[in-house]
């Protein structure tokens, strides 16, 4: 076969090694525009990890590539006057430039033939000569372009801006991110050693930041000069120069982030950083680049056709694209909005970016740098309060709210039972709710408790508007006192529109059968089509559901709860006053959001003023409506807990959705936890996350990233209300206190988790 790499940077040049390897029958010819020797960029670094697969395909090219790197395994980070090293992460890197010419040599051993200086001008026309053209041209890729109907790429370009630059000052004895706060902004760099006497150094900032120095109108000597004045205490004299000939200006980019729908055209096949990248800050785009390529010629050598190997080689690498992309995307982010984090002390800041791609968890962690991990771990103890010279899981951290002392960061969520009889807490109540508070959780949160009948999401829910409900959750309250050292908190809430509807295993949000209420909301809105057209609500009726409000929390104070969670989530009442999904009012209540939150603030500090002064009182928000523009969006989330931190609220319960059926979620691990990393990072407000939390690796690095004060699980509570106690058991935790009576539970449990010896008994 007649075979085309057009483009010898890595996918080409590997391309062409690889289909050799399976085959020197094939006539391949790499087409490249520039010099053998003439490159732009610095250095690359691959994970140790990820070079296997290199290894296995080639040994001959692996071997000269290792030759050739600069190995290390600590990774340091300057800022704020500090510099903080963790070791156990094993990169390599080498030049760009070697890379390419051992390839180069390789390529040609095997037979292919490399043609320099042959600028392509069209890969269709290419395409006529050849059988294959694997179109290899990068970055800025003019095959993607001609045939862009075809390969219907997306392309995103990035918020930041970036310069690769190189330096003869030794970074050689770790991977060194810097961070520098300059006159116009912070400014930082990625630094790591390539060979005997260079370094990469790639110099990044927001774009506000770059304009605010003129970078734009630079000349790249000036570019390079002006960078040399920023991180001169870490260059030692050594200049910063640039390679980028091939660009205009001061050299500066924006990352495209790039993905193609399809990456195959007729007989032309993308590869490489044509297809898709993946951003610089996880150091990747290099290996996948040359795994795609081996991925392309084992089909091309096992299928019978181009177009069955086209279609194996896109399904195979895919996933693997999609995946990087995914930890990509969170570590470009992370570095996009790294000026939330620069209040962060030392210590979380470079928790905060280890983690930030979200590939590395807490405990793998601990596998690289168990040292670094249990330093940073003593420091969040310390922090909480916790006894001197405690090293604990960031869970099992104690967290105080006014008076309210909590044992440590686990809650368990709020979660409807639809198992009261007139609103009224029954057994189910006393026996569910014991047994989570009896399992661990510092906290257990109860089920949106409705502030009047017609308050109420179905016939199930429970209620604190009559004394009989006092008395039931007052037996409920008194049962985890005496029995646990748990604390309970008590969900209020009234359901708006979203009310007189069926149990939660019935039909969700369906309107009852039969006996409907009618129901009320900021404006005549329904749920869906199928529920009844909510009454709008006057000033006479808001006056009545505050005062619901004043007395349910006066109840809840006489019955013992340690704590109040209004509800403003969800798309209940309070949350629709919120949402302009579902507040179209004309009065001082609806329009900016300072109006829509105004109902729901006054709610709040009616229910205060009555509301014992040691204890908290926590909001939880729809932090996203998932419908774009139209509704709430993160950002807005942020100035929605701004209002309310400065009303007195304690924390923020930072949930999502469920405010238009409209809503559209991205759901994955976590998912719900940016908004709360936003909310406690750019406002300074206590939050709680939650949302697809279910591991305890996932707890621990949001605490200890500060992504969170506590951590709220539901369904994980439901599975198994001694979640807490089981997570400590199976880290080895055993400062966790356990009921006495199930003492030879828990010692079994212990031995069962290999953890050796058990702790004294100590409840
Ligand atoms: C600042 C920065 C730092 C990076 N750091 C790393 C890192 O540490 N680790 C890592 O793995 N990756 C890194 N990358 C990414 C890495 O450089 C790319 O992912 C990788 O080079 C992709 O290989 P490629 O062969 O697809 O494209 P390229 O390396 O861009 O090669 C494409 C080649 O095609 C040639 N070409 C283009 N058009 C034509 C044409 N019309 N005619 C002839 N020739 C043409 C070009 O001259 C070029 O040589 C970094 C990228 C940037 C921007
Ligand atoms: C059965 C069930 C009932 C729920 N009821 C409530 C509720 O009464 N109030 C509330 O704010 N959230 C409620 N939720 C939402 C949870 O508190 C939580 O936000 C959501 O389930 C996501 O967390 P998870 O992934 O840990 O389950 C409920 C969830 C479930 C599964």
């Amino acid at each position: 076969m007649k075979i085309a790499c057009l483009g010898g940077g890595p996918a080409g040049l590997y391309s062409a090694i690889s289909i050799k390897l399976r085959d020197r029958a094939h006539d391949v010819t790499v087409i490249e525009r520039n010099r053998a020797d003439d490159t732009f960029g610095w250095g690359v670094v691959f994970s140790n990890e990820t070079f296997d697969n290199i290894a296995a395909n080639d040994p001959a090219s692996a071997q000269a590539i290792r030759e050739h790197f600069a190995y290390w395994d600590d990774i340091a980070v300057h800022y704020r006057g500090q510099r903080i090293v963790s070791t156990g992460h094993g990169f390599s890197g080498i030049a760009r430039k070697t890379l390419l010419l051992l390839l180069q040599e390789r390529a040609s051993e095997l037979g292919a033939n490399l043609r320099f200086q042959s600028e392509i001008a069209s890969a269709g026309e290419l395409a006529k000569d050849y059988d294959l053209v694997i179109a290899a041209d990068g970055l800025n890729s003019r095959t993607r372009n001609e045939f862009a109907q075809a390969f219907k790429p997306a392309i995103e370009l990035r918020k930041n801006k970036f310069v690769w630059l190189g330096t003869r000052q030794k970074f050689d004895d770790a991977f060194t991110f810097i961070f520098e706060e300059t006159e116009h902004g912070w400014v930082w760099a990625h630094a790591y050693q390539f060979d005997a006497d260079t370094a990469t150094f790639i110099v990044e900032c927001s774009e506000a930041t770059w304009r605010r120095f003129g970078f734009e109108t630079m000349s790249q000597e000036e570019s390079c000069r002006t960078c040399e004045r920023i991180f001169a205490k870490y260059l030692g004299g050594h200049r910063l120069m640039s390679n980028a000939a091939h660009l205009r200006g001061s050299a500066w980019l924006n990352f495209p982030r790039v993905l193609c729908e399809t990456w195959s055209h007729e007989n032309i096949v993308l590869m490489g950083d044509a297809a898709a990248t993946a951003h610089f800050s996880v150091g990747s785009g290099t290996k996948l680049a040359m795994e795609s390529a081996i991925s392309m010629a084992e089909n091309l050598a096992s299928e019978p056709t181009l177009q069955a190997a086209f279609a194996k080689y896109e399904a195979a690498r895919r996933t693997e694209v999609l995946r990087l992309q995914s930890a990509a995307r969170n570590s470009l982010e992370w570095f996009e909005d790294v000026e939330r984090y620069l209040h962060l002390d030392p210590v979380q800041f470079n928790y905060s970016l280890l983690t930030r791609s979200q590939r590395i968890s807490h405990e793998n962690l601990r596998l690289r740098d168990r040292d670094w991990l249990e330093g940073a771990e003593a420091w969040f103890q310390r922090l909480a309060g916790a006894a001197d010279n405690t090293i604990r899981r960031p869970m099992f951290a104690p967290f105080r709210l006014r008076d309210m002392r909590l044992k440590n960061r686990i809650v368990v969520s709020p979660m409807a039972q639809y198992k009261a009889v007139d609103g009224c807490p029954t057994d189910w109540h006393l026996v569910h709710y014991g047994e989570r508070a009896k399992g661990g959780a510092a906290l257990v949160c109860t089920e949106m408790t409705c502030v009047s009948p017609e308050g109420r999401i179905t016939p199930g829910c429970t209620g604190m508007y009559a004394p009989e409900h006092e008395h039931a959750w007052k037996r409920i309250v008194d049962f985890v006192h005496a029995e646990t050292d748990a604390k309970i908190c008590c969900q209020l809430g009234h359901s708006g529109a979203k009310g007189s509807t069926q149990l939660g295993w019935e039909e969700m949000d369906a309107p009852l059968q039969s006996g409907n209420w009618p129901v009320m909301a900021p404006s005549p809105v329904a749920w869906s089509e199928r529920n009844q057209r909510a009454r709008a609500m006057t000033r006479a009726d808001m006056d009545r559901v505050r005062d619901e409000f004043v007395a349910a929390a006066e109840m809840a104070a006489r019955a013992g709860f340690d704590m109040l969670e209004i509800h403003c989530a969800h798309g209940y009442l309070l949350s629709s006053f919120i949402t302009p999904l579902t507040n179209w009012r004309t009065d001082d209540y609806g329009g900016a959001l300072q109006n829509r939150m105004r109902y729901p603030l006054e709610i709040f500090e009616a229910v205060r003023a009555v509301w014992p002064a040691e204890k908290p009182i926590s909001v939880r928000i729809s932090a996203n409506d998932w419908v774009g523009a139209d509704g709430i969006e993160p950002q807005d989330a942020v100035g929605i807990s701004r209002v309310l931190h400065e009303a007195g609220v304690d924390i923020c319960d930072v949930s999502a959705g469920q405010t238009s059926i409209k809503a559209r979620p991205v759901y994955g691990r976590m998912f719900q936890t940016p908004f709360s990393d936003r909310i406690r990072n750019e406002t300074g407000m206590a939050t709680m996350a939650v949302g697809n939390i279910y591991e305890p690796d996932h707890v621990n690095s949001i605490l200890m990233a500060g992504r969170a004060d506590l951590v709220c699980l539901a369904r994980p509570h439901l599975a198994n209300p001694y979640w807490t106690l089981h997570a400590a058991a199976k880290l080895g935790d055993r400062g966790e206190a356990w009921p006495p009576p199930y003492f030879a539970g828990r010692d079994q449990l212990y031995r069962l988790a290999g953890s050796g010896e058990p702790a004294p008994s100590a409840v």
